[in-house]
């Protein structure tokens, strides 16, 4: 396990250095302490827009807002001092022209103090991409599996599984790369298309069930925690929270019915009367 000992944020040329070298550890991230005990272990922690489901118990990030991904993201920013912090930019909030995403990225970086953005969409979003990166705010692209685009694709489904898909996927992450994103999230992505899309571009690709073949790989922290009931098949759960938190919880419940209390030694004495 590598441990960082530096305590000035990582930063985006960094971030880029990581091609064909070290794997980039990304983690998303939406509360301070959490934040806290991820700093030292990850490079990016990403605000993801999927804080709609997991912190909101939305049904998709298509009603996640501007102010739920700034209220996050400044707690991510307070709880930590080290990671990269990217955060989501939500659906509504930079489709419709470069300077409504400028705009709204802005809000984003001035508000919350994070490094950079993210938002999704390959060739048609390449014109955005530049004109955000060209007035000083870094982009992390995302393809593959575009979850703001369930309504048009009609659900959640893998990228890449016949050839016949592969050119327009790898246009679209040559059109990312170099439009001037710093790296880029391949989601849901058959492995042999991951692999391509890494040999060919310039900037780290950040895999999220997308395989080993990616410059890096990023997962939702809750997922890998155990905290999610149905988790994505892809995920490794390193730690069994939600089963942990419920027998905990059962017995705090059951101390408090038995009226026992057993930080009693820790309540604060009366004062005596002078
Ligand atoms: O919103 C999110 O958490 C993401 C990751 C899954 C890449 O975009």
């Amino acid at each position: 396990m590598s441990v960082h000992s530096q305590n000035r944020r990582v930063t985006v040329p960094e971030i880029r250095a990581h091609k064909n070298a070290k794997p980039v550890v990304t983690l998303t991230c939406y509360h301070a302490h959490t934040a806290r005990l991820l700093d030292n272990y990850v490079d990016i922690m990403l605000v993801g827009d999927s804080l709609g489901m997991v912190m909101h118990g939305l049904e998709n990030t298509l009603g996640v807002t501007l102010e739920m991904m700034i209220t996050h993201g400044k707690a991510v920013m307070r709880g930590s001092s080290r990671a990269l912090v990217v955060v989501d930019m939500p659906f509504g909030s930079y489709e419709e022209s470069p300077a409504v995403a400028f705009r709204n990225a802005a809000r984003i970086i001035q508000e919350t103090g994070a490094t950079a953005v993210k938002l999704e969409g390959g060739s048609r979003m390449a014109q955005t991409i530049r004109y955000l990166t060209e007035r000083g705010v870094p982009v992390m692209g995302h393809i593959g599996l575009t979850p703001q685009m369930v309504h048009v694709t009609g659900g959640f489904r893998t990228t890449g599984r016949t050839e016949a898909e592969w050119p327009a996927i790898e246009a679209d992450a040559k059109a990312v790369a170099e439009a001037g994103a710093f790296a880029v999230v391949l989601e849901g992505m058959a492995e042999p298309l991951a692999a391509k899309i890494t040999q060919q571009i310039a900037i780290p690709t950040i895999g999220i069930g997308a395989s080993v073949a990616c410059d890096g790989q990023v997962l939702v922290l809750e997922d890998m925690l155990g905290l999610n009931p149905n988790p994505p098949k892809f995920v490794r759960e390193y730690a069994h929270l939600g089963p942990a938190i419920e027998a905990a919880v059962k017995d705090y419940a059951a101390d408090v019915r038995e009226r026992r209390f057993p930080g009693a030694e820790n309540v604060y004495p009366m004062k005596k009367a002078q």
